[in-house]
């Protein structure tokens, strides 16, 4: 078997409370393949954001480790976890989060590249490429993130995250701000950056009917814990834990 592109092993998150520490995150194990999609669900509150944002390093985990590409990734600062940060990328559910307010798309979506020295005109020009890639205008590019619609900042949201060349990337509620039909294109974009780039997607989602529609495998979070893991036909078709089933009874 090729090398997971992710692996998240005994991964827990404590988050200190007034009176008892919460264990936000307890004892979390997976790993995706390239290419492939797994989709976390769980009730809200269950600790997806939560394991989202440690595989980022966008938060510290309290134990636990994770591997990108089969490096562990876990400790690492400064220069070091910068030259793997750029491979692994995420989307926000409000993607006006992933972009300076005062700086226009263009600029945000040709960021990476910019500090991988790439000169001003290639830049351009594969800023613009993206762009038309993710179904947007290029011309948008010179608007700021409040001057374009919602559907088409998460465009550019995910442009700005190509352009990094990821290995990896996570959607964090990334479609749940927007309408179906953008919702569509915006899931037919990841699909073939799925199949034709072999790029890992680590898909998080309220709605089981995409979840089940897009990711290869579906892992159940409750209470912090994976509560049941698999091919997502079976988990979603015939769950075996308690926590799966009311998750799926509540929503089918
Ligand atoms: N920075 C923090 N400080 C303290 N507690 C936190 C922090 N971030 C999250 N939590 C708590 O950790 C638990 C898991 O939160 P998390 O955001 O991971 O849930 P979630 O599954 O993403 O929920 P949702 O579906 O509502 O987005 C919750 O009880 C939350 O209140
Ligand atoms: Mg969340």
């Amino acid at each position: 078997m090729s090398t997971p592109v992710l692996e998240v092993r005994h991964l827990c998150k404590t988050f200190p409370g007034r009176h008892t520490a919460l264990s936000a995150v307890e004892d979390v194990s997976f790993s995706i393949a390239p290419g492939q999609c797994l989709g976390l669900v769980g009730e809200s509150g269950s600790g997806k954001s939560t394991v989202a944002r440690m595989v980022c390093r966008l938060l510290e985990p309290t134990s636990g480790q994770i591997l990108l590409h089969g490096q562990d990734i876990t400790g690492l600062t400064g220069r070091d976890l910068r030259a793997v940060y750029r491979q692994l990328q995420m989307v926000f559910q409000s993607p006006a989060e992933s972009f300076d307010p005062r700086r226009t798309l263009g600029d945000g979506i040709g960021e990476s590249l910019r500090v991988r020295g790439v000169p001003r005109r290639e830049r351009e020009r594969r800023t613009a490429a993206l762009m038309e890639r993710c179904g947007l205008d290029p011309a948008l590019g010179a608007r700021r993130p409040h001057e374009v619609s919602g559907g088409q900042c998460q465009r550019a949201a995910v442009a700005r995250a190509l352009a990094a060349e990821p290995i990896l990337l996570i959607c964090d509620e990334a479609t749940s701000a927007l309408d179906m039909t953008v919702q569509r294109q915006i899931m037919d974009l990841l699909a073939e950056l799925k199949e034709q780039d072999g790029i890992a997607i680590l898909f998080i989602c309220h709605d089981l009917a995409l979840v089940q529609s897009f990711c290869d495998r579906t892992a159940v979070l409750h209470r912090g814990r994976i509560a049941e893991e698999g091919p997502t036909e079976q988990v979603l078709l015939h769950p075996c834990s308690k926590a799966a089933k009311a998750l799926i009874d509540a929503a089918f």
